[in-house]
């Protein structure tokens, strides 16, 4: 990207400092009522994509991409998601003393006081979420993860995201293209000039919008890289889409203020939001995974014959 990019900067607004993306905003307060009653006693962000939580493949992605602190913004009933990152001392020690290796676990550790919880004691929105974070966001930009997305791709969408970002500075969101007739269930932007491979301006944002009104098909895809100025403007942003304080909403009067751009991940995104996304995220992990891919290929044939 960076040879395309030389000498460039966005037309719209002057370049900012580029402080480094240490910290990284996870709002998994939300409710999972699209997967009772799997979720009514685990969090949804704790239903696993073959073995690991869907809040693990996030963490993951983050910490690829250089991210030292994660802010869960949570709610009542989500403290497994905090505790499968602790030390499990019984687990550990049971496991030793059986001679089993504990590296399986290694991807559940963080370093002391790397991980941040806060509460969003009611529901009011994606944007009231973040806000609830402002404390520890400080005064830093920052990244933001939706869970329920999964992307998987090398390198990961965030890390394509830093890459863009120690580019042109600023906000940053991932978008993909969906069907037309889907772009009401998401943000839309309006895209303004390409700016190199897989990066471009954006110059509006609606939230769900009906579909006549949808500026693009290009939706945003659960990853932001967002200035703490957004926090000011979520402050005192209005309810929106769906009666709930919307970061979208926010995100668009920043737009002509700061630089604003469009990241259109290279890899794979799965909506785990959706049990069909689910399950297609399940089948073709367990295709990519070396020590299941021969059986789990047997496996969808047979059931593909059976099926007809
Ligand atoms: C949220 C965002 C939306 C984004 C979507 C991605 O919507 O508000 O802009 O496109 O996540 O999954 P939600 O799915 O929470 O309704």
């Amino acid at each position: 990207m960076r040879q395309h990019l030389r000498g460039y900067t966005s037309a719209m607004t002057a370049p900012i400092e580029r402080k480094p993306i240490r910290k990284a905003v996870f709002p998994v307060a939300g409710l999972g009522t699209r997967f009772l009653p799997a979720t009514k006693a685990i969090p949804k962000e704790m239903l696993p994509i073959i073995d690991r939580p869907l809040i693990q493949y996030a963490v993951d992605e983050a910490r690829e991409a250089g991210i030292e602190q994660l802010i869960f913004v949570t709610g009542r009933g989500k403290t497994s998601i905090v505790e499968h990152f602790d030390t499990a001392y019984e687990l550990e020690a049971t496991m030793t003393g059986r001679g089993k290796a504990l590296d399986v676990l290694e991807p559940t550790r963080i370093q002391p006081g790397n991980l941040v919880t806060v509460r969003q004691q009611v529901p009011l929105g994606l944007g009231h979420a973040i806000w609830c974070a402002r404390a520890i966001v400080g005064d830093e930009p920052f990244a933001i993860f939706l869970p329920d997305e999964l992307m998987i791709g090398a390198p990961g969408c965030m890390k394509q995201m830093v890459e863009a970002y120690n580019e042109v500075g600023g906000n940053l969101i991932s978008v993909l293209e969906v069907p037309h007739e889907e772009v009401s269930s998401y943000g839309v932007i309006k895209p303004g000039a390409h700016v190199a491979h897989g990066l471009t301006e954006v110059l509006g944002l609606v939230e769900k919008p009906k579909l006549a009104d949808a500026p693009s098909n290009l939706i945003i895809s659960g990853r932001y890289i967002l200035q703490p100025e957004v926090m000011r403007t979520l402050e005192n942003q209005g309810k929106g889409a769906g009666g709930e304080i919307q970061l979208t909403d926010a995100m668009a009067r920043m737009i002509g203020e700061q630089p604003f751009h469009a990241v259109t991940f290279a890899g794979r995104r799965y909506d785990c939001g959706s049990k069909l996304g689910f399950v297609e995220a399940t089948l073709e992990l367990a295709l990519g995974r070396a020590d299941m891919a021969d059986d789990v290929r047997a496996l969808v044939r047979r059931l593909a014959d059976e099926i007809g």
